[in-house]
């Protein structure tokens, strides 16, 4: 046993997840003692990682004991609820000592993993995929997503949650939202799946999002049901939820997910729409309600056209559909898909159009190819402070994370969403905040050349006619990353890339490019953002040399903090 003393203030709760790696450990593998007397202890635990929560109620110092032989402790953190809005949690490591870090301990932490993006939200530790009820509450970006407690893989999803007063840093709040059951013990997977914030009329907020019940087939015959997640205190814990929608439209299989909810003022109504498929065609489906609660389904909002089905789509994911400007626009992925041309997966599509008397008329069938990269998944955007802002998931099951990692999950830079000129283009760029926030240290201007990089984040910007152009990001001859562009068409490279998916896109103009690469993380808006192309790489190869071949102007800063 470890035993280590620590002072805790009245009110404060310790949450953890842990399970037993030795089934035949003796009793009380985990205590908290008081002046030799046990105020809380586990008994035994399972073999699969379950949530514990102690309250303490007095301030005073208590000893813990754990045993790090026969218990692993996956992910804890202790809070008060009383400050945990200005202060955030403090992760607790049970190792050979309980170690606490709370703030910019925390970041200090994560930033130490040589490997792990400096400007990208992270979960401090286990699996994280889609940002999730984005919004903007007074003066306080909310950022939720889709988190396993667990351990770095994806299993049982509960919603993490992280709050920014600046877009661009990020503190780590209690878990929100956790699965109705406890999947693991069931030998399933699903829980807390995506969903979105809703802010209503008078004022209230409530989280409107997907439950799957327990799942013993990844890819068949689950339910997918909705509910709403009303935040209590703070908007620390989920405290009420209901069941708003159990069944399904007749055709629709068992997709039937990531509700996206607005009041809609054409109806006067509320509205929903799910990603689902509709005999086995990615589809979106709309929903509509009077009192937010009961829901009656008004139709497919969108089908996908027979090819997507025929390349492997299932289903339509995390459907987007907002008003941006004075059109309508409509985001989906498609999970399966793999794109015949160049093999890439999972990409993300945008349709501009219009929205009249609950039907979507695209002014195109032709969809928009929302980001060449494909590293850009489950985008979520919400409206704040007068724009159209968005994260998405820096991941498309493509690659993953080399094992021994301590977390997996990385959100896109909050992106900024508009209209081309000619309303043809959902253009995206980083948000003002991210270039208001890090510093922008000039390391190149205006010259082709090879020069030597530091070792940080670093944003290049290209001005000027692009064809012809060519950056070469290396370390000892090592290739980190490669754009090139030839005959007008955008290409870019990683380490891991063999040749076998080719990420390409056409340009339009192609009189402006920028580039921010982090640790691994390569963003690029071209076209004013109407060409994104977004990649995580996973051999880690941290550039020293960058090698600018360009008829384009060409600037390099460093980016960090100020
Ligand atoms: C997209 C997605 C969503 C689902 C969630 C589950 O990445 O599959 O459709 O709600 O992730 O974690």
């Amino acid at each position: 046993m470890r035993k280590q003393t620590i002072s805790l203030e009245l009110g404060t709760r310790i949450e953890f997840w842990a399970r037993a790696i030795d089934k035949n450990a003796t009793e009380f593998p985990f205590r908290i003692m008081q002046a030799g007397q046990t105020l809380w202890a586990v008994k035994r635990f399972s073999e699969f990682p379950e949530f514990y929560s102690y309250h303490h109620r007095e301030t005073s110092e208590v000893d813990i004991e754990w045993n790090d032989s026969v218990t692993e402790i996956t992910f804890a953190y202790a809070y008060n609820p009383k400050s945990v809005s200005k202060l955030g949690i403090t992760i607790l490591e049970f190792d050979q000592q309980l170690i606490e870090r709370t703030g910019t301990e925390i970041d200090t932490w994560c930033a130490s993993d040589a490997q792990r993006p400096r400007l990208h939200f992270s979960p401090v530790k286990n699996w994280m995929n889609d940002p999730n009820g984005l919004c903007k509450i007074g003066d306080t970006w909310h950022l939720f997503y889709q988190f396993h407690p667990g351990g770095p893989d994806w299993a049982p999803m509960h919603w993490g949650h992280a709050t920014s007063r600046n877009l661009c840093t990020w503190l780590h709040m209690p878990v929100f939202l956790h699965p109705e059951q406890n999947l693991a013990r069931l030998g399933a997977t699903g829980g807390a799946f995506s969903g979105c914030a809703f802010k209503d009329r008078d004022g209230t907020l409530k989280f409107y999002y997907t439950e799957r019940l327990p799942a013993y087939d990844l890819f068949n015959g689950y339910r997918e049901i909705q509910k709403i997640a009303e935040p209590g205190r703070d908007i620390v814990k989920a405290e009420r939820i209901t069941t708003i929608l159990e069944t399904r439209p007749e055709g629709v299989k068992h997709d039937f997910r990531d509700p996206k909810v607005w009041w809609d003022r054409a109806a006067n109504a509320y509205r929903m729409t799910l990603g689902a498929s509709i005999e086995r065609d990615p589809a979106v489906l709309l929903y509509g309600s009077d009192d937010g609660m009961e829901w009656q389904y008004l139709g497919p909002l969108y089908r996908a056209p027979a090819n997507f089905r025929e390349e492997g789509a299932r289903a339509v994911e995390c459907p987007d559909f907002f008003q941006l400007e004075d059109k309508w626009v409509l985001v989906m992925g498609f999970v399966g898909h793999i794109e015949p041309t160049t093999g890439r997966h999972n990409l993300l599509y945008a349709l501009i159009g219009e929205f009249i008397d609950d039907h979507f008329i695209p002014d195109t069938p032709e969809l928009q190819l929302l980001d060449f990269g494909t590293d850009y998944y489950a985008m979520q955007s919400f409206e704040a402070d007068g724009r159209q802002i968005a994260f998405a998931w820096l991941f498309n099951w493509e690659y993953r994370k080399p094992e021994g990692s301590s977390y997996s999950g990385e959100m896109s830079l909050p992106r900024v969403l508009s209209l081309s000129e000619d309303k043809k283009k959902v253009c995206m760029l980083p948000a003002l905040e991210f270039d208001e926030h890090y510093a922008a240290i000039p390391l190149i201007t205006k010259k082709t050349g090879d020069y030597s990089l530091p070792d940080a984040p670093i944003d290049i910007r290209l001005s000027g006619p692009l064809e012809g152009s060519k950056l070469v990001a290396t370390k000892n001859g090592d290739l980190a990353f490669e754009l090139s562009v030839v005959s007008n068409v955008l290409s870019i490279r990683l380490a891991q890339d063999d040749g076998s998916i080719q990420y390409v896109t056409r340009l339009g103009k192609g009189h402006d490019l920028r580039l921010v690469h982090d640790r691994g993380v390569v963003e690029i808006f071209a076209d004013g953002g109407a060409v994104c192309g977004t990649r995580r790489g996973y051999v880690h190869i941290e550039p020293d040399r960058l090698e600018i071949s360009s008829t384009a102007c060409a600037e390099v800063f460093e980016r960090r903090s100020k």
